[in-house]
């Protein structure tokens, strides 16, 4: 093999969607304004680098409330939280600015309706993500967890005609449409949410990642372990062709006999990660004698969230 026959595709759109963007730029905000400590409640998004980052500028990450002392402010994560932690604050007198992505607001309104509307509702995600504990929390009543086809048999609901499902917004798209199908052959008069839960950005960094997958010997995904979006990409590239895909958090994870013999190279990020730690796997690759990445783009992305309303509040009362 000549170096001239090797080629690095970095999928587009890759890396940052605009609620994480927005839920790390609160954090730095809320630091800047009220300085440190500023309390997270989990990690603001699923990323290690991110929240180490954050840690060196005086945030303190928490797994629940109680660890926080009274009256201090304190950040929800991009995952969003359920209604008993909105108490939980109130009660303990903190301060409170909710980072969680509209995009979960609106699968959390989406429970709150069909919950009045007294359905049950089908939630479609991983038991213990963040993301799932604060969806069903809206109407725990109400909702059950389906985490795939497989678990469609043992489902029992109040009335089969009055049934609806939600999903998780970072799962794959093809994955949740056979759960769907699975579910629609057991209840025909299943009802779909209004719009689709799977976020823009889930869905494009999936699209991008087909794209190259089935030209690519090796795909590497960075992103954390922790992180469902970067994780579904590894699964999406592997389905789609790719004869070997791993994820990394970053270019220290790559291992050296995963290039041997390897000719076409994809990259990609989850949406919790900075463009930083994907340059470094590509100055890594360029190290190891792959040429400069040509960028495979399948979608622009434009879209900005305002920053959290009690945020905006404090920065234009600052002096
Ligand atoms: Fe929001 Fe989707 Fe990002 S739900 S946080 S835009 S991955």
């Amino acid at each position: 093999m000549t170096s001239t026959e090797r080629r690095v595709l970095l999928a587009a759109p890759r890396g940052y969607c605009a609620g994480v963007d927005r839920a790390v730029v609160t954090v730095e905000k809320a630091l800047d304004l009220y300085g440190p400590p500023v309390y997270v409640r989990k990690q603001i998004v699923h990323n290690k680098h991110v929240v180490s980052s954050l840690e060196e500028r005086g945030a303190i990450f928490v797994g629940e409330l109680d660890e926080v002392p009274e009256g201090a402010m304190v950040v929800f994560s991009a995952h969003g939280v359920a209604p008993y932690v909105h108490e939980q604050a109130r009660d303990r007198s903190l301060r409170t600015i909710d980072a969680t992505c509209p995009l979960v607001t609106k699968v959390h309104n989406e429970a709150r309706r069909f919950a009045a509307n007294g359905r049950d509702i089908l939630l479609i995600g991983h038991a213990g993500h963040e993301e799932v504990e604060g969806t069903a929390g809206e109407a725990p009543d109400h909702i059950q967890l389906v985490q795939g086809p497989e678990d469609v048999d043992r489902i029992e609901v109040r009335d089969p005609s009055n049934v609806a499902w939600l999903s998780q917004t970072t799962l794959s798209v093809d994955e949740t449409m056979q759960t769907v199908e699975r579910l629609r052959e057991k209840f025909p008069q299943l009802m779909d949410p209004p719009s689709d839960d799977i976020c823009y950005a889930t869905q494009n960094r999936q699209i991008a990642v087909k794209e190259i997958a089935h030209q690519a010997d090796l795909m590497i995904v960075v992103g954390s372990a922790n992180s469902s979006n970067s994780v579904r990409l590894v699964e999406v590239a592997l389905e789609a062709g790719a004869t070997a895909a791993y994820r990394v958090d970053n270019a220290s994870e790559v291992e050296g006999a995963w290039l041997d013999g390897v000719s076409v190279v994809g990259v990609t990020s989850g949406a919790s990660v900075p463009d930083s730690l994907v340059e470094g796997v590509l100055d890594l690759l360029t190290e190891r004698g792959f040429p400069p990445a040509e960028e495979v783009r399948t979608a622009e992305e434009s879209l900005i969230f305002a920053l959290p309303p009690e945020l905006r509040k404090g920065l234009r009362a600052a002096p």
